[in-house]
């Protein structure tokens, strides 16, 4: 018997927001829908917002990096970015970076994450979608959610996941081609950790079961600024994770974002926040932030998708997202000043280089 693979992908862009970077419209989100719906060319399908970007969720069996579901994926933000257009909506076509399509998203501007597998009995699995903060922003809670017993029981108490997972992470400094290492956890866990503690450098891009050598995990590891040669954006990352059986429980990928762990990006993607797990179609609000992250559930049978469910709209996350707020405003408590603001390789505008290059010049050595 032959099995048909199923492929999700998962690709997002900010095409256009109203009041600024804050949420598209539903003209914009209806129109990317329309869109991916008459072109008859994926089964099933779903389009969420989270903050300013749209993100489609594709279902099919056409396998990884496939020329049609990526021109579907851009065409489709591509009829986003005119409705955004015709609104008048702010950053109108923002992530969308080529003139034209060429083969594939990557590298024009949008964010991908797909997986390719034979389905499972039940294939039930997870999508995450961030909004002003950066790919790095799943590096904590990956680490923790597949190599942590304090937030993964199963390592303990599941057979099917005693041997642990792999994990493939990326320099995402490396422009030139795709410069990756794999390392398996528990064996390497502290190299692990020494690489994803830089989570603007070294980002999980896959996790796979050291068991089955089955995929769980893709994250988009795309650089906005290292596309286009200077910052355009935060990168707005997305994830999807295969969940269950030999894989972390659904609850064990969601535990670690209880932590509201401080992330690079909120205003201007230049500063220091903390990551606030939020309800579908949440907007952008304060200091055009807290960096957020949306969590949708789904099955996959016979590459057809469920219903999704909004993972993190549960009276649980209501108590998280107030402890997210506190951390958020202990930091903005402290404004530009040290930790509160990003490095200066990371800032997302030019002007306090030139300010500097400036006063450099206005500088003396005492003699
Ligand atoms: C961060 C972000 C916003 C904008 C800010 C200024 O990634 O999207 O914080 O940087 O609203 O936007 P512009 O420069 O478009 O006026
Ligand atoms: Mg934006
Ligand atoms: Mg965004």
């Amino acid at each position: 018997m032959v099995f048909i693979k199923t492929t999700l992908s998962l690709i997002k862009a900010d095409v256009g927001s109203i009041a600024g970077h804050v949420v598209p419209s539903k003209e914009l989100v209806k129109a990317v829908k329309a869109h991916v719906k008459s072109s008859g060319i994926v089964k099933s399908y779903y389009v969420f917002t989270t903050g300013d970007d749209v993100s489609i969720l594709m279902a099919h069996n056409k396998g990884k990096d496939n020329e049609d579901i990526h021109k579907l994926g851009w065409d489709a933000l591509e009829r986003g970015a005119e409705v955004a257009k015709e609104q008048g909506l702010y950053g109108a076509g923002q992530d969308l970076l080529a003139d034209a399509f060429s083969g594939n998203v990557k590298g024009l501007g949008p964010a991908v994450a797909e997986i390719e597998f034979e389905e499972r009995p039940n294939e039930p699995f997870v999508v995450f979608a961030a909004d002003k903060t950066d790919p790095g922003a799943y590096n904590l809670p990956l680490y923790l959610g597949f190599a942590d017993p304090m937030h993964n029981s199963g390592l303990m108490l599941s057979p099917k996941m005693k041997k642990g997972f792999k994990f493939t992470i990326m320099d995402v400094a490396h422009t030139t081609g795709d410069k990756i290492i794999e390392l398996k956890c528990p064996e390497d866990l502290y190299d692990i950790a020494c690489l994803l503690r830089d989570n603007q450098r070294y980002v999980v891009e896959s996790i796979h079961s050291n068991i089955t050598g089955e995929q769980a995990v893709s994250v988009s590891t795309t650089r906005l600024h290292n596309i286009a040669g200077k910052y355009t954006g935060k990168d707005d990352p997305v994830c999807i994770v295969r969940v269950q059986g030999e894989f972390p429980a659904t609850g064990e990928i969601l535990s670690p974002y209880e932590i509201c762990h401080y992330v690079a990006g909120f205003m201007r993607g230049s500063h220091t926040g903390p990551l606030m797990p939020v309800r579908s179609h949440s907007t952008i609000s304060f200091f055009d932030g807290p960096p957020i992250v949306s969590a949708h559930g789904f099955c996959v049978h016979n590459g057809v998708l469920t219903e999704a469910i909004d993972l993190f709209d549960h009276p649980f996350w209501d108590h998280v997202r107030n402890k997210a707020a506190d951390k958020a405003i202990n930091i903005r408590e402290q404004g530009f000043s040290g930790n509160a603001m990003l490095g200066m390789n990371e800032l997302e505008y030019g002007g306090i280089k030139e300010k500097l290059g400036k006063l450099e010049k206005k500088f003396i050595v005492r003699k």
